[in-house]
C-alpha cells in the first residue's frame, strides 16, 4: 500500500469509528438509568463487537474486556474485523467506560476505541494506573508523578501564568483520593470531582471549554491508555505508573509482559505513531453530550481526532431508528 493510499484509508477509518462508538453508544443508551449496570455493559459490547466486524480492517484487540478466559467478546487478543489482509491495525477500546454511570443515569459514560498501528499501544493489564495529565501548549515537563501536588499546581499554575487559585482539577471521587484532594484544596486550586470515567476527565484538560487545568489520580490502566491515545492526538502531556494491589494485579502484569512494575510511562509508551481516537456520548459529560431520543429518533453526540492532524472533529447524527433497524444495525 502506497504511502498517499495509507493517508486516505485513515480518514475513511476515521469516520468509521465513530460510526462504530454511536452505535455502542445508541444501543448502551436504551439501558440509561435503569439499574442494570451489567445489562448495559452487555448491550455496548455486543453492539461494538458486531459494528467492529463490519470494519473493513485486520485488527487485534490489544485492550479490551479482558483476558480471553474473562470475556466472551472483544478480549485482549481478540481477532476482529472483515478483512483479510491490509491494514492490519491494533485496537483499544472500553464499549461502555461508566457503565455505573449509565445505570444511574449520570454524568460521563462514554463509548470510546482508539486505533494505530501494530505495537502503538501499551499492553496494559487490567489493574490501576496513577494518571497526571494536562492539555497542550505548555512546556515538557511542567507537571510529574512524582512531584508534590503543591509543586506541580505550582508549576502548572506559572506555565499558565495565572494564579493557583483559577487552575480547576479533576479527581476521581474515592475514598484513596481524599488526601491528594485535601493538598490540592491545601494548595489552593479547585477541584471537580467526579464519579466515574476518568478518560472523560483527562481529554477535558485538552478541551479550553471544559476549564479542567489537571486531571491527577488513580483509576483503570485500561482507561489511561485510551485517555493517552486521545491526548496524544490532541497534544498535552500525560504519565501513568501501573498499581499492582495484590499477587493477582502483579501476574496480570507479567503476563502481559510488563516486569518492571514502577516504571513511568510517558504519553509515547502509552500511545505512538498514527493513533486514531473516536468517543461518543452515552450520558451527559464533562466532554460530550449524551444519547437524546425523540419520536423515533436519537441525536448522538461524538469526537473523533487523529494524530497525524490533530483536528478534533464533533459530530453530531441524528439516526432514525426505524430505518436503521429494518437494516440489522445493532445500535439503534
Ligand atoms: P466502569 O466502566 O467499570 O464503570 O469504570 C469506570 C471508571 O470510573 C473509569 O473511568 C476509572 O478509570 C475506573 O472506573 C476507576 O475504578 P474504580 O471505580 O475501581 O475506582
Amino acid at each position: 500500500m502506497s504511502e498517499r493510499s495509507a493517508a486516505v484509508m485513515d480518514r475513511n477509518l476515521a469516520l468509521e469509528a465513530v460510526r462504530i462508538t454511536e452505535a455502542t453508544a445508541l444501543a448502551a443508551s436504551r439501558l440509561m438509568g435503569r439499574g442494570d449496570e451489567r445489562a448495559a455493559d452487555e448491550a455496548a459490547v455486543e453492539a461494538m463487537h458486531s459494528a467492529l466486524n463490519t470494519l473493513n480492517v485486520r485488527g487485534t484487540v490489544i485492550i479490551g474486556e479482558g483476558e480471553p478466559d474473562e470475556a466472551e467478546r472483544l478480549f485482549n487478543g481478540q481477532q476482529i474485523g472483515a478483512a483479510q489482509g491490509d491494514p492490519t491495525i491494533d485496537i483499544i477500546l472500553s464499549p461502555l467506560e461508566g457503565s455505573t454511570i449509565c445505570a444511574k443515569g449520570g454524568y460521563n459514560a462514554l463509548a470510546v476505541m482508539a486505533m494505530a498501528g501494530q505495537g502503538a499501544f501499551l499492553n496494559a493489564p487490567a489493574v490501576y494506573m496513577d494518571k497526571i495529565a494536562v492539555g497542550p501548549g505548555l512546556p515538557p515537563g511542567v507537571v510529574d508523578l512524582d512531584e508534590t501536588p503543591h509543586n506541580n499546581l505550582k508549576r502548572l499554575a506559572e506555565a499558565k501564568q495565572v494564579p493557583v487559585s483559577d487552575l480547576l482539577i479533576c479527581i476521581l471521587d474515592r475514598p484513596r483520593h481524599e488526601d491528594l484532594i485535601d493538598k490540592v484544596r491545601e494548595a489552593g486550586a479547585r477541584v471537580m470531582l467526579i464519579a466515574d470515567g476518568d478518560v472523560s476527565g483527562v481529554i477535558a484538560t485538552a478541551l479550553p471549554d471544559t476549564g479542567v487545568d489537571m486531571y491527577v489520580g488513580v483509576g483503570g490502566a485500561r482507561e489511561g491508555v485510551l485517555a493517552a491515545a486521545a491526548l496524544a492526538c490532541m497534544g498535552g502531556q500525560m504519565q501513568g505508573r501501573l498499581v499492582c494491589r495484590n499477587e493477582d494485579d502483579r501476574n496480570r502484569a507479567l503476563r502481559r509482559g510488563i516486569a518492571d512494575l514502577s516504571h513511568k510511562y510517558d504519553m509515547a509508551e502509552m500511545a505512538k505513531g498514527d493513533v486514531m481516537f473516536a468517543a461518543t456520548g452515552v450520558t451527559d459529560g464533562v466532554i460530550l453530550r449524551g444519547v437524546r431520543r425523540s419520536k423515533g429518533r436519537a441525536t448522538t453526540h461524538s469526537m473523533v481526532v487523529r494524530s497525524t492532524t490533530g483536528t478534533v472533529r464533533f459530530i453530531d447524527a441524528q439516526h432514525d431508528s426505524e430505518r436503521k433497524a429494518g437494516h440489522g444495525w445493532l445500535g439503534r
